[in-house]
């Protein structure tokens, strides 16, 4: 089957690359951008290690595919920091709520989703929010 053509901005860099035609969002972040930050937990929509926003909506990378990023604008867990480390991961820092790395990058990415939408969420719009990032080790609080 014939490989598709993507154009896609990635944390504000223009990207091409030629995509598998069922190849998934996170397969090509990670394998053709080697954008390693975006982790795959469970492959199924369930964990939300893989967790990157389009065009502003937070989506699991691992159920949607590469194509369907054609013209669209993708922020992933790389794109946080600038030459400094992103307030949310200074704070996820100083107050020791770091996952472990398969974890923490969609934690992030659901944390910073929901402060855009909402600046000053309450402990259960915290909690809803967050709710699809699942921790395998028990690390929540
Ligand atoms: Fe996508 Fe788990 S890897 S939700
Ligand atoms: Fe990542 Fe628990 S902190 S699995």
């Amino acid at each position: 089957m014939s490989k598709i053509h993507v154009t896609t901005t990635v944390n504000g860099d223009r990207m091409e690359f030629l995509a598998e035609p069922r190849e998934t969002l996170l397969d090509a972040l990670r394998n053709h951008l080697d954008l390693t930050g975006t982790k795959e937990g469970c492959g199924t929509g369930d964990c939300g290690a893989c967790s990157v926003t389009v065009d502003g909506t937070l989506v699991c990378s691992c159920l949607m595919l590469a194509a369907e990023a054609n013209g669209k604008r993708v922020e992933t867990i790389e794109g946080m920091a600038g030459a400094d480390l992103h307030p949310l991961q200074r704070n996820f820092i100083e107050h020791a709520a770091l996952q472990c790395g398969f974890c923490t990058p969609g934690m992030i990415m659901a944390a910073e989703s929901l402060l855009r939408g909402n600046p000053r969420p309450d402990r259960d719009q915290i909690k809803a929010a967050l709710a699809g990032n699942l921790c395998r080790c028990t690390g929540y609080v």
